[in-house]
């Protein structure tokens, strides 16, 4: 029988098993392919999770060297496109950058789509900074991992291994997260058929919004306008005041603080001359939770992953017009993970919706205004 009563957020609606990850919102707690987030970013980087979460599904899967070599080959592939990518994505943000790069890749290509989509990102996001700072695109080293050759590509050499185990640890603890709104999205147009590179560039897309993957750098805009910290409540007070919602906090799962935001919170700790920074983000967070407890009294709502992701990617001295995109390089394993899951288990996803417009007249409705 047809259900009439609208869940317009799909909340608690559960569409699929899956063996990537659980996101445990009451206890605060988020497992990886049967590895805590923590454990994770304490025993393997980028591509070790990546081999992970591909185990069973993909070409690489449960071989970190294979998935290595895969992604430094693929990043070598993806440099020849650089030239067309930069003529057609003058003027665009980063992430619409992204957007257009992931565009230009063709579904005949040979090369095994996972790895062509993983290392093609970094290469686009590392030639878009380039060149948006006037300098021309760095060429890929196939002997680095992503995190140390996506660094040397934007800076234009080596950064200390502090910087880029820093970086590995991020591009590690966001791979994958649950049925999120852009995997789930990736998942629906996976479920078509449509491809793997056709279903990434649609999580891309569901990632670029404030409310999910663009949440980081506002962060730092709200450090900005608060300014210093006796600023804080009053700052809060006001943002309240006039309906402000708070970037880096809030969940639709956690109802208790992200795990990811500790252990980002201490990755930044790692990193030198970071101090300072930390202590006032540690107070306007505390700040920020108060007055979410005021004036959002019973909603349960805490600190999320971007909170601390805002801070890290500023240490690192990623501009923050890229945050969003530098997001998408670590979620990309993610994304692919649950396509090929999507692909080999899963029907077409087609929900249904309940119709309020008007009825003909000839079965007795009111005529259409
Ligand atoms: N600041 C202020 N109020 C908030 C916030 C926030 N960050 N988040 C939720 N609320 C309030 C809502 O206004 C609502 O209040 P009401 O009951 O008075 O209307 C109540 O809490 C419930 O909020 P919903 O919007 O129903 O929560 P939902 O689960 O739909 O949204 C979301 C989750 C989108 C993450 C939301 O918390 C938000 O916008 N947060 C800020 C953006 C952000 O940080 N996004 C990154 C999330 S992590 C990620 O995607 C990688």
């Amino acid at each position: 029988m047809l259900q009439t009563r609208v869940n317009s957020g799909l909340d608690g609606v559960i569409v699929a098993d899956t063996a990537m990850s659980e996101v445990d919102g009451e206890a605060g707690r988020l497992i990886v392919r049967g590895h805590t987030v923590e454990e994770l970013v304490a025993t393997c980087g980028f591509e070790g999770v990546a081999a992970l979460l591909w185990d069973g599904f993909a070409q690489g899967g449960g071989d970190e060297r294979a998935v290595r070599e895969g992604f430094a080959s693929a990043r070598g592939r993806a440099f020849a496109e650089v030239p067309k990518l930069l003529q057609a994505a003058k003027g665009l943000t980063p992430v619409e950058g992204l957007r257009v790069g992931l565009g230009m890749l063709a579904d005949s290509e040979l090369m095994p789509h996972h790895y062509l989509v993983c290392g093609a990102l970094p290469v686009f996001l590392a030639a878009l900074l380039r060149t948006s700072e006037g300098k021309s695109a760095l060429a890929p080293d196939p002997t680095l991992s992503t995190a140390q050759d996506l660094l040397r590509m934007i800076r234009g050499q080596r950064a200390d291994a502090v910087f880029e185990q820093a970086l590995d640890a991020y591009l590690a603890t966001i791979a994958d997260h649950g049925f999120n709104a852009s995997t789930f999205t990736a998942r629906v147009v996976a479920s078509t058929h449509a491809g793997l590179i056709s279903s990434v560039l649609a999580g891309l897309c569901a990632l670029k919004g404030p409310l999910h993957g663009g949440a980081p750098g506002p962060v730092l805009d709200m450090f900005d306008e608060i300014g210093s910290l006796e600023r804080a409540s009053a700052w809060f007070d006001d943002a309240f005041s006039k309906g402000t919602t708070l970037m880096g906090f809030g969940h639709r799962i956690y109802k208790v603080r992200d795990p990811r935001a500790d252990v980002l919170k201490n990755t930044v700790a790692t990193l030198p001359q970071t101090a300072g920074r930390l202590a006032f983000a540690v107070e306007v967070e505390k700040s920020a939770i108060a007055a979410l407890r005021r004036y959002k009294p019973g909603r349960r709502l805490d600190t999320n992953v971007e909170y601390y992701t805002a801070l890290l990617l500023e240490a690192l001295e990623i501009p923050r017009s890229a945050f969003t995109a530098l997001f998408a390089v670590g979620r990309s394993a993610g994304w692919c993970a649950h396509i090929f899951e999507q692909e080999k288990g899963g029907r077409i996803i087609r929900p249904q919706s309940n119709y309020v417009g008007p009825r003909p007249i000839t079965w007795g409705g009111s005529p259409r205004r």
